[in-house]
């Protein structure tokens, strides 16, 4: 991508972290960084973002159907509703030359599923990739934060009933944590990890000024 045809190809941007680690706050802010430059830009969250997702969502956050869900069958609906928003949404988006932001993409499965559920690592890829076909994020930015103070932040909302996702212990949190810095570790290009302890507005200009150096300063 450069800045004479900044979206010829369109980019895939993923932002991942635990509960409460501001990700809705800086893809809003990303967001309109762009759009005031003048891109074209699409949010999705998973899961959900399609008619079938969002029915898959509510069986995996909300319904009473969803108590006694084996993490197996998890892997398999949270993979399900995104092979349906690959192909519905992102792809015809991607094909249109956009930027998606999406909140959470694969390394949600590969974290929540895979390390603090405890599945193992191959066919939790193997379902991973067959969920997104080729579509790998150019970029995903981790917002990195302690458990303890996310779950803070969660329950400060206050505007909801925890869902089933948020009714975990501690331990699992810091499983997740500890699953993303891990693959930030493994693949230093494509992730990036920034600090969400700090000021909302001193994370928007380090994400800004990523995205910068990374797409727009290259020609
Ligand atoms: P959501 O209400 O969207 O919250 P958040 O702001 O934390 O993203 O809830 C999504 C929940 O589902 C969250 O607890 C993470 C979990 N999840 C997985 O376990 N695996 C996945 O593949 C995805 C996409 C989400």
């Amino acid at each position: 991508m450069s800045a004479e045809h900044p979206q010829k190809n369109g980019l895939l941007i993923s932002f991942e972290g635990s509960e409460g680690s501001g990700k809705t706050t800086q893809i809003r802010c990303l967001s309109a960084r762009l759009e005031d430059a003048g891109y074209d830009v699409l949010i999705t969250r998973e899961p959900g973002g399609t008619e079938i997702g969002e029915q898959v969502r509510h069986i995996l956050k909300h319904a009473d159907s969803g108590r006694g869900m084996t993490p197996e069958t998890e892997l398999l609906l949270f993979a399900a509703a995104r092979a349906q928003l690959v192909r519905e949404v992102i792809m015809p988006a991607l094909d249109a030359g956009r930027i998606i932001l999406c909140d959470r993409y694969l390394d949600s499965t590969t974290v929540y599923q895979g390390v603090a559920r405890s599945l193992s690592e191959e066919p939790v890829t193997v379902i991973n990739r067959f969920a997104v076909g080729p579509l790998m994020p150019d970029w995903t930015i981790i917002l990195d934060l302690p458990p303890e103070v996310g779950l803070q932040r969660v329950r400060a909302r206050g505007n909801d009933l925890p869902d089933r996702m948020e009714e975990e212990s501690i331990e699992f949190y810091r499983a997740v944590r500890e699953g993303y810095l891990l693959l930030a570790d493994d693949l230093p290009d494509r992730y990036s990890v920034f600090d969400s302890e700090q000021p909302v507005e001193l994370i928007e200009d380090e994400i800004w000024e990523e995205m910068q150096e990374r797409y727009f300063r290259r020609d």
